[in-house]
Formats: C-alpha cells, sequence, structure tokens
C-alpha cells in the first residue's frame, strides 16, 4: 500500500511511520512462550506457580496481569507511540478508572456532545461521588477557556464528537488546558479516529483512550476499553487501579483484539474511501439538507483535521430532508446497512441518535447540539463502494416519496 500516493490522502498528514509492521509484530514475538508460538496463546490461568514465595514470574494473579493481555497492551502502545497502554473491559470500564485518578470535590469540564454512555456516566453517576462536572463545547477554545477553575483536574473529549462530528483542536486544547494547570490531566476519546488516523499524545494529551468495541478490534464481538499514557506517574496509578478497582478484560477478548489490530491499517483506509464516496454522494444528493463529514472540504473544521490527522473513519452524520418519518422510512428502506447502534465493524449500519443512541440525552440539550429527528448516523462498513452508494441512493427515493405535511400545504 502505497498511502502516501492514494489520492484521498492528499492534504492530511503523513501517514505513521511502519504503524502495519508495529501492529503486526510488537508483542507478538515468539520468543516470549516456550512453544514458541506466532500468535499468542490464550492464557486463561487464573493464578500463576511461583518460583518462592513472592518470587514470581512478573505474573501473579490474573488481574493484576495476565500473559495475553500484556501482548495487546504493547501493542497498541506501539500503535500510539506511548510507552504504556493498560487495557479494560469496556470503554466505561476504562473511562470510571481514569475518573477515579480523582478526588470528591474535584472538577471535570466534558465535551458537550459525547458518546451516551459516557454522557450518562460523568452527568448521572460520577456527579453523585461529588465531582464537580461541567459540559463544554471544546470546539471553542474561549468556552473551554471560561470554563477552566482552580479544582479543575480532568479534561475530557471526544474529537470528532459524537453524532454531530464537531472537531478539536488537540495541540491547542492540550496547551490550554496545561497551561492553566500542568497537572490537569487531558483526555482524548480517539475511538472515532483511532491510533492510525490520530495520535492524541503526541499532540499534548496526557491519556489517550478508546473504546476498542469499536474500530480497534473493528469485528462487532468484543466488548474493550484501552487507555494509552506516556506520563509514569499516571500509568503507576492507572496500572494500580485497574488491578484495584478490577475491570479487566477477559484474555480472549485480548486474542481478539489483538487480533483485530493486525489488519487495523487495511480496515481504516476502506472506511476513508467508502465513506468519502458516500459523504460526497449525499451531499450532491437533493434530498440531503447537509452532510457533516470531517473528510469534506464543507466541514467547518476540515483544516484542522487535516493537520492533525492522516484520514478519517467511516463515520458520517447527514440531515435528511423532511421529518422524523423521512429518516424513519430511509432507515427502513437500507438493504444493506444495518438498522443498529454501535459503529466501526466491518458491517455498514445506520441509525437517528435522537431516538436510538442518545435517547437518553436530555431533550434540550439535543436540540442544542444539533441532535434533530432528522440527524442520521452512518458507520460505513467495508462493502463494495458501489453496493453502499446503492442503497443509499434507493432509501432517500423512498424517503422523498413520502409527502411531507408542510409540503402538502403549499401546493
Ligand atoms: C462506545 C463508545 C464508548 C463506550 O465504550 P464501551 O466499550 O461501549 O463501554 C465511549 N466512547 C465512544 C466514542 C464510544 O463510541
Ligand atoms: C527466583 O527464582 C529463580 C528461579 O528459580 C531464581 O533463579 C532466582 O534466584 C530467585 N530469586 C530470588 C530473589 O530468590
Ligand atoms: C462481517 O459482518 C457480517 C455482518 O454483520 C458478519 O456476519 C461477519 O461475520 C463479519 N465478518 C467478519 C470477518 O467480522
Amino acid at each position: 500500500l502505497d498511502l502516501e500516493n492514494i489520492s484521498i490522502h492528499s492534504g492530511f498528514c503523513t501517514p505513521f511511520k511502519s504503524f502495519a509492521t508495529k501492529a503486526i509484530h510488537v508483542g507478538q514475538e515468539p520468543e516470549q512462550w516456550k512453544s514458541m508460538a506466532v500468535v499468542p496463546p490464550i492464557s486463561l490461568s487464573t493464578t500463576f506457580k511461583q518460583h518462592g514465595p513472592g518470587n514470581h514470574t512478573g505474573f501473579e494473579y490474573s488481574r493484576s496481569g495476565n500473559p495475553t493481555r500484556n501482548c495487546l497492551e504493547k501493542a497498541v502502545a506501539a500503535l500510539d507511540d506511548a510507552k504504556y497502554c493498560v487495557a479494560f473491559a469496556s470503554g466505561m470500564a476504562a473511562a470510571v478508572t481514569i475518573t477515579h485518578l480523582l478526588k470528591a470535590g474535584e472538577g471535570i469540564i466534558i465535551m458537550d456532545d459525547v458518546n451516551r454512555g459516557t454522557n450518562c456516566y460523568f452527568q448521572r453517576i460520577a456527579v453523585e461521588f461529588g465531582l464537580d462536572v461541567s459540559l463544554v463545547d471544546c470546539s471553542k477554545l474561549n468556552l473551554l477557556k471560561a470554563a477552566l477553575k482552580a479544582n479543575t483536574k480532568l479534561v475530557w473529549i471526544e474529537t470528532p464528537s459524537n453524532p454531530t462530528m464537531k472537531v478539536v483542536d488537540i495541540q491547542a486544547c492540550a496547551d490550554l488546558v496545561h497551561e492553566h494547570n500542568k497537572d490537569t490531566v487531558v483526555v482524548f476519546d480517539n475511538t472515532f479516529m483511532t491510533a492510525y488516523f490520530q495520535r492524541p499524545l503526541a499532540l499534548g494529551a496526557d491519556i489517550c483512550m478508546y473504546s476498542a468495541t469499536k474500530y480497534m478490534n473493528g469485528h462487532s464481538d468484543v466488548l474493550m476499553g484501552l487507555v494509552s499514557v506516556n506520563r509514569d506517574d499516571l500509568y503507576e496509578r492507572l496500572k494500580f487501579l485497574q488491578n484495584a478497582l478490577g475491570g479487566v478484560p477477559s484474555p480472549f477478548d485480548c486474542f481478539l483484539c489483538n487480533r483485530g489490530l493486525k489488519m487495523l491499517h487495511l480496515r481504516m483506509e476502506r472506511h476513508f474511501k467508502n465513506a468519502l464516496a458516500a459523504a460526497k454522494f449525499l451531499e450532491a444528493n437533493s434530498r440531503v439538507e447537509r452532510v457533516i463529514f470531517p473528510g469534506l472540504p464543507s466541514h467547518p473544521q476540515h483544516e484542522v483535521v487535516k493537520r492533525q490527522c492522516t484520514g478519517c473513519p467511516g463515520m458520517i452524520s447527514f440531515y435528511i430532508k423532511g421529518k422524523l418519518e423521512h429518516a424513519t422510512t430511509f432507515l427502513k428502506s437500507l438493504k444493506l446497512f444495518l438498522l443498529a447502534g454501535s459503529l466501526g465493524g466491518n458491517e455498514s449500519l445506520a441509525g437517528i441518535p435522537a431516538i436510538m443512541t442518545h435517547v437518553s440525552v436530555p431533550e434540550k440539550e439535543r436540540k442544542e447540539l444539533g441532535i434533530t429527528d432528522t440527524l442520521i448516523r452512518l458507520s460505513v462498513g467495508l462493502e463494495d463502494e458501489a453496493d453502499i452508494i446503492e442503497d443509499l441512493q434507493q432509501a432517500l427515493a423512498a424517503a422523498v416519496s413520502i409527502r411531507h405535511p408542510t409540503l402538502l400545504l403549499s401546493h
């Protein structure tokens, strides 16, 4: 794959050096096993024999360390160009563990438009433990600046955000927060972009986290959270919390995710190509009000995207013309796209965030964010480009065939 010469990458950052080689080899060294296994074995044992009391191999008990998990953590750290990675049972287990870096009374700023699980955890659970949580549109630096308080210890950002695809300038945000207080931990949820398209740690973030349930594993069959860091103090604390809180992934899931990573580069290239084609098609279609895809020049922060990313994943949001019934008819008419939440698997998925993934977000907040009844979110999969476009086309045609009440009035 000669990525630099693929036209969809033009204008974006240069692809990260040796990414695929690292994905396939780091943490996978056959020499670490007596059998010289080329594929890391699934190590199900929960306990490990010690040479003598307190003299162990580095493994004692599977919650504190597991050989299969180690392989995955090493591979992910390499892909993020990070010193360390710590794996969790889900993206939410990672979020909860990171939040345990704080004490009651300390402050957290979260991006106003985040995944529903993250929103629910911070707004409905973390606040009950005396954490001071505020929601801010961090794509606007002046708003972030105004929201920083003396007690702010954690800033949690998703870029692009979900589902309205707002993009945050990672370096500018991290610099702003660290100028305010160098110890405030800046977390970037890198689930959408993946390590293949974006490296928040290199741009000043303290923590890069993933719901690996999505693209990183990429096969819609594992629930997993991953956290990469460079700072030794943060790693020591997170490693302690991983063991103490116990939100660890199973060895089998670690094996699957490790396997999924080996083709991350190929998958993301294809997601990018398919999504760009689908976004261009939608943008040119008269039944579509507006398309939000960070890879299109029409995206308000396209310049930032090109400056900090090597490409874009398969996530597209768009407003269909009409009302909720047009959106639902569109969704019901899709044949290839599956009507489902989640994202990042081989299969194309579609949904209406307002009544599916984001139904738990208060209505007033949804309105302010632009999560209306006609906003449709697509996770463009790895199928053939022509089939994806054909499916979108026929579903848009079906949606337009229902008449809009206001159109009737005007006739
Ligand atoms: C899904 C998701 C999460 C939550 O992760 P789980 O693995 O479902 O616990 C967090 N952030 C983003 C951006 C997500 O898409
Ligand atoms: C631990 O056990 C190994 C293997 O038997 C041995 O080589 C090593 O000296 C022991 N270390 C200590 C500190 O006892
Ligand atoms: C791809 O997606 C389809 C549809 O969800 C699924 O049946 C299939 O097993 C997936 N293949 C892989 C390799 O994940």
